[in-house]
């Protein structure tokens, strides 16, 4: 669980207990939650490992299977989280995630209204970056999403920052409690333009608002309803490149040319020494959508 430490910070300064939520990694492409049960085992290709042996270890540590193998057991941090969830809708990642946070200004305390929740993925960030004073609204109208991703914030920790709503944002727009009380707005909605006239109220003065969308044509009805009552809008796509980081090989000796063509190469020429390596990887995610933000204008 994300836990809150006595000075109510969010920290996994502490060791992993029955019942704890952990990640299993094997690489950085073969992750998996798993909630520890003192009398269960994880049996994968490396072998069987008890979760008894877990318990009381820190988060990070290194543990063995029954044949020697290994895995280690992380902390389940939004970044994390993000790739390991079930996928019960289409999901931000970490780069659009990341420059929401730090351009919606989101810090301890704000308050933040979302709409769709779908699988929670940018609901978990956000909540870790509100705490431990802030909170996150944020409503689907599909009422097994919301019920599940409730879970899901009940299992990684954040849910006492968090509060699911059910509702048709589009059609109704956001509750009027929240009028002129939000820090920051985030909508990932097909019809995102039907709310924008609802987000500008809740918004307090100087707000700002995102709205993801993965067509352009989303983007540009949203713009033009943004007119009205926003100022500053301005529109991002987040293009990540990943580069893969390995131990390789590398000829000690590249640039030595031999002297005669006959000449027969001495040993140095056939030794290589080891060096880390990085390069592109062949499966850089592309295009995930863009990402429109406005800030609302200043009425005085
Ligand atoms: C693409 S998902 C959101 C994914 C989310 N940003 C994440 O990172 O996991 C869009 C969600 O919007 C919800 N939705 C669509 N129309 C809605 C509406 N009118 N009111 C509330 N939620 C709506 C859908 O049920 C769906 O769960």
């Amino acid at each position: 669980m994300l836990p809150t430490d006595s000075t109510k910070k969010l920290s996994f300064n502490r060791c992993i207990g029955d019942g704890d939520l952990v990640i299993v990694y094997e690489r950085h492409d073969s992750m998996k939650a798993v909630k520890v049960c003192l009398s269960s085992v994880l049996q994968n290709r490396f072998g069987v490992f008890k979760h008894s042996d877990w318990i009381g270890k820190p988060f990070g540590s290194k543990v063995f299977s029954n044949k020697g193998g290994f895995i280690y057991l992380l902390a389940p941090t939004p970044e994390l989280w993000t790739l390991v969830l079930s996928h019960r809708t289409q999901i931000l990642y970490i780069a659009d995630i990341s420059f929401v946070i730090m351009y919606l200004e989101i810090v301890p305390g704000c308050l933040v209204l979302e709409s769709g929740t779908g699988s929670g993925s940018l609901t978990t960030s956000l909540a870790r970056a509100v705490a431990p004073t802030g909170h996150v609204y944020t409503f689907d109208f599909h009422e097994q999403r919301a019920a599940s991703a409730r879970e899901d914030f009940e299992r990684t920790g954040v849910s006492s920052f968090v509060t699911v709503g059910v509702r048709d944002i589009q059609g109704e727009g956001f509750p009027d409690e929240f009028s002129g009380l939000a820090d920051s707005i985030f909508l990932d909605l097909p019809q995102p333009w039907l709310t924008i006239p609802s987000a500008g109220k809740m918004l307090k003065q100087d707000g700002i608002l995102c709205s993801f969308s993965p067509c352009i044509e989303q983007v540009q009805r949203s713009c033009e309803s943004l007119r009205s009552n926003f100022t500053d809008i301005r529109m991002f796509e987040i293009l990540l490149r990943t580069y893969e980081v390995r131990q390789g090989k590398v000829d000690s000796l590249p640039h030595k040319r031999k002297k005669h063509s006959n000449e027969v190469s001495n040993k140095q020429d056939n030794q290589s020494t080891a060096a880390v390596m990085a390069r592109p990887c062949g499966e850089t995610r592309g295009h995930t959508g863009y990402l429109t933000f406005a800030r609302l204008k200043c009425l005085s």
